[in-house]
């Protein structure tokens, strides 16, 4: 009997029990067993895991978070990480392994695949900044949940005359600040992709207060760095990235926005004390149900890497290419990072006054 290893790494995600459905159906329809490893990497290092079976993916594509649970377990940093994978497949009689996850988990399988182990990959990540997919599945539920949050803040910060930053996920790419932020019409937006100085942003506030606005959201990707902002030292995980909540951009923002405001310019007497708050959604933009769209596209996904697997075509990554599933380049997917261009952008800053 045919038999396959399946893992989630990384960050959860809304929609990867989608795709670990999708995964399981395909193989079971073609007779393929498939083998859930626990805990992401750390599984595969150990053997942790079990067979899956159809019962145990049923209706699960409703359900946040993943039923194999994940870690941000490094290979390449443990000790002949790379050789105690390839005994556990072999151990278990599995001929390959469908990696799900972001930028890092699947950097680990391309590592893996040039060493000569059959990988395939599903691109993860709430923060969509995986290259040759156009999407990742995660990234329309978080954003919606930072949409609705930014809804919900507009009657808090008029009632009170405030100014709110508010951060989002996203390490190095601003795609669910400028998404929530566009659709909930927050006043600017702060992406890594686009530095800006202090000056600029306060030339902004300053100005809608001017304008006698009542009140300001900023909504700003955990990334985002001051153009003439120190770099921090705020720790990092066992891939090398920072640990952005730390450092909560947000609060940093606020508490800048506010000193400034108080301190040079011209307030009158009912808006003496001028107040700026911080919100950092962290993880509330990770759990929960997945969207509709994220459902859907995990589902896809999931069937199409059980047809990678079924024809033996490894070595891939599965991409949602226009609207189709297609099969992408995996060393490609990993060494390059979709940014928010400077056109979608632009047209973004229209709306930011
Ligand atoms: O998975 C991506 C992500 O959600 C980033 O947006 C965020 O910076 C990071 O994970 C948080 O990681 P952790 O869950 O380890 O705190």
């Amino acid at each position: 009997m045919r038999k396959i290893g399946i893992l989630t790494g990384g960050g959860d995600c809304p929609g990867l029990n989608a795709v670990i459905r999708g995964v399981v159906e395909k193989c079971a329809s073609e007779g393929i067993e498939v083998y859930g490893f626990s805990a992401g990497w750390r599984g595969a290092l150990s053997g942790e895991g079990k067979v899956l079976t159809l019962k145990d993916v049923e209706g699960i594509q409703t359900k946040g978070g993943t039923i194999l649970e994940s870690s941000r377990t490094n290979v390449m940093k443990e000790e002949n990480g790379p050789e105690r994978v390839r005994k556990t497949l072999e151990n278990l009689g599995l001929e390959g392994l469908v990696a799900i996850g972001g930028d890092d988990t699947l950097g680990v399988a391309n590592h893996l695949r040039k060493l000569g182990m059959n990988m395939i990959g599903v691109p993860k990540t709430i923060d969509n900044d995986l290259s040759c997919t156009d999407y990742t599945f995660g990234f329309d539920t978080s954003a919606n949940i930072a949409m609705e949050a930014i809804d919900r803040l507009h009657t808090t910060a008029a009632s009170h005359a405030r100014c709110f930053v508010v951060e989002c996920m996203g390490r190095h790419t601003g795609w669910i600040a400028l998404q929530a932020g566009l659709a909930a019409d927050a006043h600017l937006v702060l992406i890594p992709e686009f530095p800006m100085k202090f000056e600029e942003i306060m030339a902004i506030v300053r100005a809608r207060f001017e304008r006698n606005e009542r009140y300001t959201i900023i909504a700003v990707a955990e990334g985002f760095e001051l153009a003439d902002m120190d770099e921090e030292d705020v720790g990092v995980d066992a891939f090398g990235n920072k640990l952005l909540l730390n450092k909560e951009i947000a609060k940093v923002l606020a508490q800048r926005i506010e000193k400034e405001m108080r301190a040079n310019t011209e307030l009158p007497e009912n808006r003496k004390y001028f107040e700026c708050r911080s919100v950092v959604l962290g993880h509330l933009q990770r759990g929960g149900a997945p969207s509709a769209f994220d459902r859907i596209l995990g589902s896809r996904m999931g069937v199409k890497a059980g047809e990678l697997v079924v024809e033996k075509k490894y070595g891939n990554m599965v991409a949602l290419q226009g609207t189709s599933i297609e099969i992408a380049d995996l060393d490609k997917a990993v060494t390059e990072r979709k940014l928010v261009d400077a056109e979608f952008y632009g047209a973004a800053k229209l709306y930011f006054k």
